[in-house]
């Protein structure tokens, strides 16, 4: 139907007022940002929301700084742009930096934006999606900007555990600005556009006298490899923000829901014979867990987090008969699967996230242990390992144990053992679950015997064999319970979804307590 407009001065106040606020800093910058191949707050937010539904708040807010000429450069929305909308049709907040104006820096109204949606969020219970692309601290504001992120700190703090929170870092990201994605549960950078760091390359080149690009010091891919900051180095802006998208996917809105059930079309019985055959004869050989992880999960459901960093471990979202479900899983392919501080850490933070938004754990083990050395030891491998110790302690979700080779030592026991909570705890027949491995316990309790003997390297060969036939196996841990049942290979999927199933209804609860003190 065609509505007849008459003029009217009022709306059309209006429609100046909002073409004007979406202009951001003007066509010029705009096109600037393009030219750096980066999309504007708005365009990112157009890619990010289901379409039309975003609803944006604060549009006709300014700064109200009257130092250095401020007064005379007052843009409307203030360098970001906030509200609300929704991922296929699931409500989130989002807030996205506007580089177009001051270099999408901070000032105390564009703080206070940020403030309104994350208070909001928590009253509703919704993620808080961050898009940063700031110069940092509005430097023309001075301390009331600092104020303006302690703000924010305190709020992603406070959140945390309650509502999702993701960040996107789509430009520069320095300073103290860097510890807002820091406290939120997942950082994804685009390549060769994104940087992190406390300091940039001057002050470091002043400070250390070392040389380093923006890229090599804090780019998507130092973060994502190296530091582990960053949990995704996407290829491009559009491939973070579709990341994103899938990420929401297999959370909650809260951490009073479940996730939700995506209707799978993967059947819930599939019997993949390959598993059966996947582990090798030698034990020492290594082999790909990622084979396992998409062998058993929903076809194509896996995501992974943190792919590039601590490979030992892998750590990423799946689905099992629709049901979200979250993935740690030792990497025989990447240092023997060994748990050192990256790979403890990496996934103690991941088990503490999946346990506070009601996501289960499904552990897949082949682990000979942590990872030896003065570089560990004096690093700390005991605190930090500690960590993901402490984490799966503490979950309370439904927890599955998956042990397919090696369980050696006390990385048996930290692996979502029985002892700390295992709810269903499995193992192939090729499981070894032993204080250690057969040439390493042979050498200790039979020194002697190996040293006097006329043949020194067949007595070890003998003693090998006749631990490995004693240890090297599941059924020790099966008498004793430890494990609930030996099953083959192929039976996986089907023992996890019925396992999962059974769990649904589980509670367990912690001690009454302030808050626990993980060894940091
Ligand atoms: C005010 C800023 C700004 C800032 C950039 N601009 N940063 N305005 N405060 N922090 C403005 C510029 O004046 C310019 O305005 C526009 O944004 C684009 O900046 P350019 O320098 O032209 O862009 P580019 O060459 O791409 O360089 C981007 C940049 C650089 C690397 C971010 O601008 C820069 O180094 N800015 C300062 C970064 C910084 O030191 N921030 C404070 C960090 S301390 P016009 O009008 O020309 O478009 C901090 C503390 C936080 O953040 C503590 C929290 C606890």
């Amino acid at each position: 139907m065609k509505i007849d407009k008459k003029p009217n001065p009022l709306i059309e106040t209006l429609e100046r007022k909002r073409a004007e606020a979406k202009l951001g800093g003007g066509q010029e910058r705009i096109g600037k940002q393009h030219s750096k191949n980066k999309l504007t707050a708005r365009e990112r937010i157009d890619i990010l929301l289901d379409k039309k539904s975003f609803v944006e708040m604060d549009m006709f807010v300014k700064h109200r700084s009257h130092d250095f000429g401020m007064e005379e450069k007052r843009y409307p929305s203030d360098g970001v742009v906030t509200g609300y909308g929704t991922i296929d049709k699931r409500k989130v907040f989002v807030f996205s930096q506007d580089f177009t104006v001051f270099g999408g820096s901070l000032s105390e109204a564009f703080a206070e934006k940020i403030c309104k949606i994350m208070d909001m969020a928590m009253k509703v219970g919704a993620p808080v999606i961050g898009l940063n692309d700031s110069g940092g601290a509005r430097i023309q504001e001075g301390v009331v900007s600092l104020a303006g992120y302690a703000d924010i700190f305190l709020r992603n703090t406070l959140a945390s555990g309650v509502i999702p929170q993701i960040s996107a870092v789509l430009g520069p990201c320095a300073g103290g600005a860097v510890y807002s994605p820091a406290i939120t549960d997942f950082i994804l950078m685009a390549k060769k556009t994104s940087h992190m760091f406390v300091t940039g390359p001057n002050v470091v080149k002043t400070v250390t006298h070392e040389e380093v690009s923006m890229e090599n010091l804090g780019g998507a891919d130092t973060h994502a490899s190296k530091s582990g900051v960053s949990h995704f180095a996407c290829e491009n802006e559009v491939e973070v923000i579709q990341t994103i998208r899938r990420l929401i996917s297999y959370m909650p809105l809260n951490n009073m829901e479940d996730a939700p059930i995506i209707k799978s079309n993967d059947n819930p019985n599939r019997a993949d014979e390959k598993l059966d055959n996947l582990i090798p004869e030698n034990p020492n050989k290594p082999y790909d867990m990622h084979k396992v992880i998409e062998l058993v999960m929903d076809k194509n459901s896996f995501l992974e987090v943190h792919k590039d960093f601590a490979q030992n471990i892998i750590c990423g979202f799946a689905r099992l008969d629709g049901r979200s479900v979250g993935i740690v899983a030792n990497q025989p392919a990447h240092l023997a699967g060994v748990l050192d501080i990256d790979s403890s850490t990496k996934a103690g933070r991941f088990v503490r996230f999946l346990d506070a938004f009601n996501i289960p754990i499904i552990t897949f083990e082949d682990v000979p242990g942590f990872l030896p050395g003065t570089d560990q030891e004096w690093r700390g491998i005991i605190k930090n390992g500690a960590k993901l110790l402490y984490a799966y302690c503490e979950a309370t979700v439904p927890k599955i144990t998956v042990i397919t080779r090696k369980a050696y030592g006390g990385a048996y026991d930290v692996m979502s053992s029985k002892h700390i909570r295992g709810d269903l705890n499995f193992a192939w027949p090729t499981a070894e679950i032993a204080v250690m491995g057969p040439k390493g316990a042979v050498e200790i309790i039979w020194k002697k015997d190996i040293a006097n003997a006329n043949n020194p390297d067949k007595k070890m060969a003998e003693l090998v064999q006749k631990y490995r036939e004693k240890f090297a196996n599941p059924y020790i841990a099966a008498e004793r319970g430890y494990i609930d049942d030996v099953i083959e290979p192929h039976e996986t999927r089907f023992r996890l979804i019925s396992g999962l199933e059974l769990l649904s209804t589980k509670v367990d609860t912690n001690p009454k307590k302030k808050h626990g003190n993980i060894p940091l």
